[in-house]
Parts: structure tokens; sequence; C-alpha cells
């Protein structure tokens, strides 16, 4: 049975939620599921933009025969060949065969490579700034090329002002019902998971993003309508200063996160004392241990935070294995511009200090705030005082 939601007198919402998925890409958890958005437009001819996931196929076919209504489709527009987005659009094409398919030449390219059937026929290649009337609405197409892959293309409904974003501004979570941003308290209950969404999957492509913001400054926009989670209507600019900040690499707040990693606990324990001590200097801290929490949350917050404290145990000659996972992490998603400190440990021969700056010094426009402060097995007492020295002078570096 369909489950659709109108967006305008003419368009409808087509996609599905998907709560089952416990990993998106295989990768990052999902514990609140994911939407994957389409949408159809009936004017003088019915134009689809984009498909969905396999998992939630046959919910979607049955959204676009009701909100199709008895008529044929015309036009499927392809923005992302994602499988996430992707993966429907052969069922699609056999379901509709008067289709006409409107992608661009690396987009055709992908088709050929994902799908036996040879929709070549059936194709209307597109570039930048080329138009698609469909009646009313007058359509332009806008390339965004590694918004995350290089066949990305945006569209521009030029009669209603609605750009379809791809994967740009979307964010975890299933929509539960709602459609549009401003139905639910975006900026407190959701900007973390649509924070998580961008850094871990486009945060890596940040001047192609800025570039694609640069274009879209220039667009009157009344809907912007991405392949996950909810349309904006209003309200959009705070979202969109996020957007700004994240694809320049700028920190959000002023403020501490601490990352560690101890077998023992004692690694935890110089953490500890550094949050209370940067607590006491009125510092805003956030913690997270390595071996418990997913490295897509932590890496979020390696985006939002203007300082951060990796404190890691050596393990096996190197760093411990989630600490060199965080890391990595950090470094191919290209996060850049932040205040970096270090703590070690090692019983006989730490190594972790120097590996961790080794990997970090790769990041552009990092700083090192204070030497790497060593701890051989347990802190002593002697040390709480390197440890005051490296809260002053984070706290200094928050202030300034
Ligand atoms: Fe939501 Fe890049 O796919």
């Amino acid at each position: 049975m369909h489950c659709t939601k109108k967006i305008t007198s003419d368009m409808t919402w087509v996609g599905a939620d998907d709560r089952r998925l416990a990993f998106f890409e295989g990768v990052y958890g999902v514990p609140n599921g994911v939407s994957y958005n389409s949408y159809l437009i009936c004017d003088e001819k019915t134009i689809l933009f984009d498909t969905v996931d396999k998992a939630v196929a046959h919910n979607f076919f049955d959204n676009v025969a009701y909100a199709l209504d008895g008529r044929k489709l015309d036009y499927l527009v392809i923005s992302h060949m994602e499988p996430d987005h992707a993966a429907t659009i052969e069922d699609i094409a056999l379901r509709y065969p008067e289709a006409t398919i409107i992608c661009n030449a690396k987009i055709q390219a992908m088709l050929g490579r994902f799908f036996p059937t040879d929709l070549s026929g059936r194709i209307q290649l597109v570039k930048e700034g080329d138009t698609l009337s469909t009646g009313r609405h007058v359509f332009t197409f806008v390339m965004a090329p590694m918004v995350h892959w290089p066949e990305v293309m945006m569209t521009y409904d030029t009669t209603d002002k609605i750009l379809f974003s791809a994967d740009a501004f979307g964010s975890f979570g299933a929509l539960n019902g709602r459609i549009f941003a401003d139905e639910v308290d975006f900026m407190h209950d959701w900007l973390d998971e649509a924070r998580r969404y961008y850094t871990n999957i486009v945060g890596k492509y940040g001047a192609q993003v800025q570039a694609v913001l640069r274009k879209a400054a220039a667009l009157e926009i009344n809907y912007v309508c991405p392949l996950h989670s909810f349309v904006w209507r209003r309200d959009f600019g705070a979202f969109l200063e996020k957007y700004l900040k994240w694809s320049s690499y700028e920190p959000e707040e002023k403020g501490v996160m601490i990352a560690y990693a101890s077998v023992y606990g004692h690694t935890e324990n110089a953490a500890n004392i550094l949050a209370a001590k940067l607590s006491d200097r009125g510092v805003k801290v956030q913690m997270y241990d390595t071996s418990v929490t997913a490295s897509s949350f932590i890496l979020s917050d390696a985006f939002k935070y203007s300082h951060l404290v990796f404190a890691a145990t050596t393990y096996n000659a190197g760093m411990f294995s989630t600490m060199e996972h965080l890391l990595h992490e950090i470094t191919e998603h290209n996060l850049q511009k932040r205040k970096i400190a270090l703590i070690e440990n090692g019983s006989w021969a730490p190594m972790s200090g120097k590996l961790m700056r080794e990997l970090l010094s790769t990041l552009k426009g990092v700083e090192f705030v204070g030497e790497t402060l060593t701890v051989n097995s347990a802190l002593t007492e002697g040390q709480l005082g390197d440890l005051d020295a490296l809260a002053d002078e984070l706290a200094k570096s928050v202030a300034e």
C-alpha cells in the first residue's frame, strides 16, 4: 500500500524509510534509520527525480503508481548513481517503458556498468545549464561533481524554485511520517545526525561542496529536496550556514573533544583528569572512548570542535588499533584547521605519540598545542602539574 507525502500541489514524495539497515554503506551505524527520497511532479508531462535503495523497492513502486494515478511516466531524472538511490532504476525503466531517462554523460556510463539492460536508446543527455520543460515547470541542470561521486548533478526547478540537491543537505534518520524540516526541531534534534551524515559521506570534498554552494547562492530557492531526510521550505539559512562551516573546515564551536584509546584505564585516567581541569577553566569538553564509540560519531565531533586531544596507549609497537582507525578516518576525510594536543602511554617503549603526530601533521592548517604528554604505565603525582600546564595552554588557545 502506498505511503506518500504531498510537498506542493503537483509534487509528491514517493520515497521510503528504512529502519532495518544496520550500517549505511556497510560502515555507518544508523540507529534511527534512514530515508531514501524520490520526488514525482505531475505536470503536463510527469517527471520522477531519482529512485531508491532496493530494500524499499516495493514501497517505492506502490508510491510511484499511486502518485501517477494512472498516468504514464514521461521522464526519470538520475542525479546520482550510488545504489542507495539508483538500485531501482532498471526496475522503474522496465515498469515505465515510455519514460525518457534524463542524465549526464558520466551517469550514462555508470548505468551501463551497473545494469545489464541496455537503456542507452532511452537516454536524453544534459549538461550544465541545459533546460527541460514539462509544461508549467522548466528545469535546469547543475553539475555537482564529487559531491560526492563524480557524476552527481542537481536540478533546479525555475518555476517553483525547487532545488533537487542530491546527497547535499541530507541526514541520517528516518522521516517517521514527517516530510518538512520545520515539522521537527531540526537544529536541536537532528543537527548531530546531519553533521555525522555530511562529515562521513561528503566531508572529504569540502572544496567541491563550496563550488556548488556558490552556484546555489545565485538561485532563489523555495524548497530544497535532498535524497535523504527532510525537505526544506523555510528557515534554511541556519542549516546552510552549517554547510558553509563544514565544507570550509571551520569549527562550529570553541571547545575540546578528547578521544582516548585505553586498555586498562590509565590512559583514560589521564584523559579524565585533563577533562576535569579543562572544565575547571570553563572550557566545554566532549569525550569519547574509541573502543566504545564508532568512529563516525567521533569524526563528526572532530568537525564540530575547535580543539582536539587524542590520548592513546602504545600497542604492538604502534598506536592502539581503535585510535589508529579513528585517525585514519580523520585524515581520509580531510579535516583541517584544528588545534591538537596529544597524550601517549607506553610501559616500556611509548610510540603512539610519535605516530599520532606524524599522521595528524599531514592535515592542512593543524597546529599542535604543547608537547606530547607521555605516561609510562600510569600517571604519577608529579605529572598532574604537566596536565595543569596542558589545560592552561588549551584553555588559552580556546579563548583566543
Ligand atoms: Fe545517498 Fe551518495 O548516496
